[in-house]
């Protein structure tokens, strides 16, 4: 786990356009943490490192967003922002396209993830935000998972669970 202490929302986005430049095409980054946290905030730094120029702000309403970016090579790149705050099923989660977006080549952002349950990917970069002792101070732990890295088709993104109920995994 690596942790990070934020300063300030600059601080924030700053660190998370360093942290973007470990992203791969298909991963999934579950953002997770209270109300003005930072997720946000954090979603604009991977959007400045994948050079989105859509102005980025919670897809409160409508749940998902999608920015066109650009990756390393300067090959286009698309991002997926859920926000999942409303969400009370799970099946909202796929009605949105999730299982179409996560495998889509682009990267997935996901805010108020912690309300994926059978749909945690086995893949994931999970962030958490905590609020700190100052008002513009956040705390920002990142975990990847599975914690030896695997490129191997055999590491599909899903639970066994979802498998077995979505046949074409
Ligand atoms: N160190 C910091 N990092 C990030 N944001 C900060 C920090 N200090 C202050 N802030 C402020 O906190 C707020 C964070 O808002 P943001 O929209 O990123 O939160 P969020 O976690 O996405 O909330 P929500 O769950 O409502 O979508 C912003 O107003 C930002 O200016
Ligand atoms: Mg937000």
């Amino acid at each position: 786990m690596h942790s990070f202490l934020s300063k300030s929302p600059e601080d924030t986005t700053n660190y998370a356009d360093s942290f973007a430049s470990s992203l791969q095409r298909n991963d999934i980054v579950m953002l997770i943490g209270d109300l003005g946290s930072g997720k946000t905030q954090f979603v604009k730094g991977v959007c400045r490192f994948f050079q989105v120029r859509d102005t980025i702000s919670s897809p409160t309403f409508v749940m998902l967003h999608r920015y066109e970016g650009r990756d390393g090579r300067d090959e286009e790149l698309l991002l997926y922002h859920f926000d999942l705050y409303k969400v009370k099923r799970e099946s909202e989660i796929l009605e949105l396209g999730y299982e179409e977006f996560s495998q889509a080549n682009g990267i997935c952002l996901i805010e108020w993830a912690d309300k994926l349950r059978e749909l945690i990917p086995h893949r994931r970069a999970e962030i958490r935000f905590t609020l700190g002792s100052t008002e513009n101070e956040r705390r920002i732990d990142i975990e990847r998972f599975p914690t030896t890295r695997t490129n191997s088709a055999v590491d599909l993104p899903y639970t066994k669970k979802l498998q077995s109920e979505h046949p074409r995994y």
